[in-house]
Order: structure tokens, then sequence, then C-alpha cells
């Protein structure tokens, strides 16, 4: 049956085991929407605070979660979860077993095929990878694979914050096998996300459009037109979204905007995205080389608790 072929994994089994690579702002929510629905979820980091951070940033969103899902027993419900998630900083031990890789790390090409191509040697031949990068290209980073894993692999492109965002983009490389792809659609409607599909290209559907959006409101205030405050308040009251673009900036966190641009610059010079949209903006790297990245580091374009 249909439903029978949707949830098979190229080797005919389902997907039950989900390693998460980088234990973050996205990584930490990716592990947790998995460990909602059941799935059994490896977090991996190179450094214990890192994985103790993701795993405060979990419990967290848990206990949010269950005052609406769980409202009289918000500790059961907490802990019920948790025991879905292991924590290992040992790359190789964390996919010896799993169906599905889901690689949240910093946005670099370099450090993503690094990963990639050691995690090649260590998982079976059937497990799925996917990186959840905001920019970069797909077939660029599985090219770090062996040929047989390059068709099993993909983009799986969650939303900040993970919990809440409703959108996963799956990203086809002309190499991603039909069983591939459909294993990840079926996987992503198990976490209660709402998938769509879009080729390999320089910020896939969403940050196409927003992240071009979000640069030209900095140059705005470089420029003097408005203040961060004002621009904001237009955005929400004027236009209905749910943050203004520098609410929105320090919750993306400006280290991986930078990234995205950086990235970005490199495709301009080949045609695939136009140059004007990308070019180095001073305020936002001197935001950036000061260690104000955002709401994670307590400041950004705003100060946070
Ligand atoms: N954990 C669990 N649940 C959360 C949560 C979290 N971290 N954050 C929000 N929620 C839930 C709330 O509990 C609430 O649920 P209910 O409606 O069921 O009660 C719901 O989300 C809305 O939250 P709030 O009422 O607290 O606040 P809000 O209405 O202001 O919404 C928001 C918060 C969802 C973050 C909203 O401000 C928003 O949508 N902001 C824009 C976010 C956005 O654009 N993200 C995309 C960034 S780009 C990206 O991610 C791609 C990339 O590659 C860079
Ligand atoms: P983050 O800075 O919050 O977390 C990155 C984590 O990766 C850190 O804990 C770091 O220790 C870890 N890490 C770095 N190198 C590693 C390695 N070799 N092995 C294991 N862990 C490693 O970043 P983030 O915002 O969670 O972004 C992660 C990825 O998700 C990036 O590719 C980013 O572009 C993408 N993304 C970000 C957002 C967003 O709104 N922030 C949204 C969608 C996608």
């Amino acid at each position: 049956s249909i439903q029978r072929h949707l949830s098979t994994t190229p080797s005919g089994s389902r997907i039950e085991r989900m390693t998460v690579f980088g234990a973050g702002l996205m990584g930490a929510g990716i592990a947790q929407v998995g460990a909602q629905s059941g799935l059994k979820v490896t977090l991996s980091d190179v450094t214990d605070k890192a994985l103790e951070n993701g795993l405060n940033i979990i419990s967290k969103s848990l206990s949010r979660v269950a005052k609406k899902k769980s409202p009289d027993d918000i500790e059961g419900f907490t802990k019920k979860i948790l025991a879905n998630i292991e924590t290992t900083t040992d790359a190789g031990k964390a996919v010896e077993d799993t169906d599905l890789v889901v690689e949240a790390i910093i946005e670099s090409i370099k450090v993503k095929r690094d990963l990639f191509g050691f995690l090649d040697s260590k998982a079976k031949a059937e497990c799925i990878f996917a990186t959840n990068t905001s920019s970069l290209s797909v077939t660029e980073i599985a090219e770090s694979c062996g040929k047989e894993r390059q068709e099993r692999f993909a983009g799986l492109h969650f939303f900040n914050p993970v919990p809440a965002m409703k959108l996963v983009e799956i990203i086809r490389t002309p190499q991603t096998s039909t069983s591939t792809y459909e294993s990840l659609k079926e996987v992503t409607l198990r976490i209660g996300k709402a998938p769509v599909t879009c080729n390999d290209t320089p910020g896939f559907i969403v940050n196409r459009l927003l992240v071009p959006y979000l640069l030209e409101s900095i140059r705005m205030v470089e420029r003097g037109d408005a203040t961060p405050e004002d621009i904001d308040t237009a955005m929400e009251l004027g236009a209905g979204y749910p943050m203004g673009p520098f609410k929105l900036l320090d919750f993306v966190g400006l280290d991986t905007t930078t990234y995205i641009a950086q990235g970005w610059r490199g495709k301009a010079a080949s045609g695939q995205i136009s140059k004007e949209l990308v070019e180095p903006i001073e305020l936002l790297d001197k935001l950036v080389k000061e260690g104000k990245l955002g709401r994670k580091s307590g400041q950004g374009f705003y100060e946070y608790e």
C-alpha cells in the first residue's frame, strides 16, 4: 500500500532511530520534536558543555509544551520525552545503529563535509544522511560521501523555533533517490511537520526570500533611514509579520546570518544569486566581531536577560 511504501527506508525498514549532530538552537529542537514523536534520538556535539546547553534548551521548551499537553503532570511528561534522548560526544558511536542522521552543526561547508565524510564509513549502508543547512549546497556537502550514500542524502531544513514552526523543506539533489525522498517525507509528517520540496538552490524557498529582506533591513539602519525599533514595529503592524526583521535576526543568530551571506557571495560569482543582495554589511560584521550574536549570546541588535 502507499502507507507501507511511504514508511520504509531504502532497506525496507522504518526510521526508528535518529542521530542529530549539533546541540545548538536547531539541533536541540530537532532532537526534541523527534523524541516527542517517539523516535529514539541520539544527540551529539563536540563538547559536554554544548550537550548540556542542548539539553537545557530542550527541557525549557518541553516544560512549555507540557503546560499545554499535560498540565497535571508536567514533570512526568518531560521525563518521558527526555528518556528518548541519549547524548554523546563520540561521533562514530552516535551513528553505529542509526537509521537517519540529521546534521545541524555550524554553517561551514568544510566542517560539514569533514563530519559527513567521517560518518560515511561509520554508519550502516541503509542509513539516510540529511543536512539542516540554511544556505549551502546540499550536493556539495553530499559529495564528501561515497556514491551509494549520495543516493541516501538530502536536505532536511527545519525552522527556528523548531517545536513551534510547522514547516520542513526537503531538498533533493540530482542524486537523491526517490525512496530516500519518500522516507524523509514520511518522517517529516510523523513528527508533525508539513513538508515542501525544493531543488538544491541557494537558500531553497524560505531563506532565498527571507534573508535578502533581513539584510536590506540592516542596510536601512546603516543608511539612517529608520531605527531598528521602528522597522520592527512597521513590519509587525504594517505587514503582519510575527516578529520584525531585527527581532528575527537576533532570533536566528547574527553569526548564522553572516555565514549565509558569506556563502552566497561565492554563488554570486557564478550567477546563481545576484551580487547586490549579499554585499558585506559593516554593521552586521561589527556586531559579530564583538560577540553580539543575538539572543543566544545575550545581545545583538537588542539586549536580552
Ligand atoms: N518551544 C515550544 N513551543 C514554543 C516555543 C518553543 N521554543 N516557542 C514558541 N512556542 C509555541 C508557544 O507555546 C505557542 O503555542 P500555542 O499557540 O500552542 O499556545 C506558540 O508557539 C506561539 O508562541 P507564543 O504565543 O509564545 O508567542 P508568539 O505568538 O509571539 O510566537 C513565535 C512565537 C512562534 C516564535 C513567533 O514570534 C514567530 O513565528 N516568529 C517568527 C519565527 C520565524 O520566522 N522563524 C524562521 C526563522 S528563519 C529559519 O529558521 C531558517 C534559517 O535557516 C535561518
Ligand atoms: P548554533 O550555533 O546554535 O549551534 C551549532 C552547534 O553545532 C554548537 O553546539 C556547536 O558546538 C556544534 N558543532 C560545531 N561543529 C560540530 C561538529 N563538528 N560536530 C558536532 N557538533 C558541532 O547553530 P544553529 O543556529 O543551531 O545552526 C545549526 C545549523 O542549522 C546551521 O547549518 C544553520 O545554518 C542551520 N539553521 C539555522 C537556523 C537558525 O534560525 N538559527 C534555522 C535553520 C537552519
